[in-house]
């Protein structure tokens, strides 16, 4: 079976998508802001549903706002699935989770084009919520696709602006009735820009993505005394933010120390009252900590707990923390890394197996079925920027490298799926 991906088709999808809460960065690179369950996600939506029924697929809505859409098939097989989010961050590029999407329209709108008799149908699918910039967790529409948290749940939580999930899902009109937890696909294949430096600078055109870092992300309120700026003397001050800098300035001594592929994180901070002349009352920030193995993750998590309260304590303050995420590293199947690494090389690019820096949809839907990624190499890799950049070429080889997987899914029997 082989089948081509239109290119061109694929590359103006993502333009016109990326005009929907379209952003310029300070350097003037065109970026995309749609945070999850805001205006501009329903607008963003509402576009590739529509392309989606245009391609005459059955799209299904579930109670967290996934979007499926399956090639009608006679056999009533499970899908060979593929899919990614349409959501971004505040500062997001144009190709974080689009791509992975509109990849998998094309695949389908090619496929059925060509007229092909697949043995299992194919499917495509965003997920709700995968950024968490604005809702945490991260990954929230997967993971209640696969059980791993309730509707109920999810639809009560509270986003990082106050607003309650399952108000802003209605009112963008994407509250679904299709069952959740959702039906396990045979498999899933997610296309994904790398979203970090590595397969530039080693010259590769494929990630074949053999699993992605355990992810642990904290919420940290440190309160103290607010006060006069001028009046208090250093040494009789509560202050968070003098707390703050000492963790945010060892924390990085602890990751470097451990080692990579250790990383950490502080990435949002909130002073009270935030005014120059007032000694904040208190300081909230969250620390992101990530790592292949999990041990070490632990042990890295447990150092920053102990540090937190040890400044924390030596200026006096209180101190609040919240889990925000924590998910163990996931491996893929290597059945679906074999396919990805033996397609890339019959289409004459270079490849080389990886783990994921970021989180990803696949990290879900690796609970039901056999599953993997594809990474494509990003230009001095910059993510969560709206510099993010990827060339057309590896845009275009990555579809149709996902393209060629997904044919070979649909006619793998897998013995003993997990
Ligand atoms: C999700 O994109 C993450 O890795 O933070
Ligand atoms: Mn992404
Ligand atoms: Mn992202």
């Amino acid at each position: 079976m082989n089948v081509t991906i239109n290119g061109e088709r694929l590359l103006q999808r993502l333009d016109e998508l990326a005009e929907i809460g379209a952003i310029v960065g300070p350097a003037g690179d065109r970026g995309s802001a749609r945070l999850a369950l805001t205006a501009e996600d329903g607008l963003g939506r509402d576009l590739v549903v529509k392309w989606m029924h245009d391609l005459g697929l059955e799209v299904s809505i579930d109670g967290v706002g996934n979007v499926i859409a399956a090639m009608p098939h006679a056999s009533g097989l499970p899908p060979v699935m593929t899919g990614s989010h349409i959501d971004t961050v505040a500062t997001g590029g144009r190709f974080d989770g689009n791509l992975g999407v509109l990849a998998g329209l094309e695949v389908i709108e090619s496929v059925m084009s060509a007229g092909l008799d697949l043995p299992r149908p194919l499917a495509v699918g965003f997920f709700t919520d995968e950024e968490g910039a604005r809702f945490a967790p991260d990954m929230l529409g997967s993971l209640v696709y696969v059980g791993g948290m309730t509707v109920e749940e999810a639809l009560d939580i509270r986003a990082v602006d106050g607003a309650r999930f399952g108000d802003e899902l209605e009112a963008i009109g994407y509250a679904g009735g299709a069952p959740c937890p959702g039906p396990a696909p045979h498999a899933f294949i997610e296309l994904h820009i790398e979203q970090g430096p590595v397969l530039e600078a080693e010259d590769i055109q494929i990630g074949a993505v053999t699993g992605v870092q355990g992810i642990s992300w904290t919420k940290v309120t440190l309160r103290g005394q607010s006060n006069h700026a001028g009046t208090t003397p250093m040494s009789m001050r509560k202050d968070p933010a003098a707390a703050l800098f000492e963790i945010g300035a060892e924390l990085h001594r602890i990751v470097d120390r451990v080692g990579a592929p250790q990383v950490g994180t502080i990435g949002r901070v909130e002073l009270i009252p935030n005014l120059v002349n007032v000694v904040p009352a208190s300081a909230t920030f969250t620390v992101d900590v990530r790592n292949t193995n999990d041990e070490t993750l632990v042990s890295v998590e447990r150092e920053v707990d102990e540090l937190i309260h040890q400044v924390a304590d030596h200026h006096g303050l209180s101190v609040e923390t919240e889990t925000l995420a924590r998910f163990a590293p996931v491996l893929f199947d290597d059945r679906v890394v074999e396919i990805v690494e033996r397609s890339a090389t019959v289409r004459g690019r270079s490849v080389r197996r990886m783990p994921s820096g970021a989180g990803h949809d696949a990290q879900m839907m690796a609970r039901v079925c056999p599953s993997a990624m594809v990474f494509t190499p990003s230009v001095r890799g910059v993510s969560h920027n709206p510099a993010e950049l990827t060339d057309e070429d590896d845009l275009v080889a990555g579809c149709q490298v996902l393209c060629d997987v997904m044919l070979e899914l649909s006619a793998t029997t897998f013995e003993g799926a997990k």
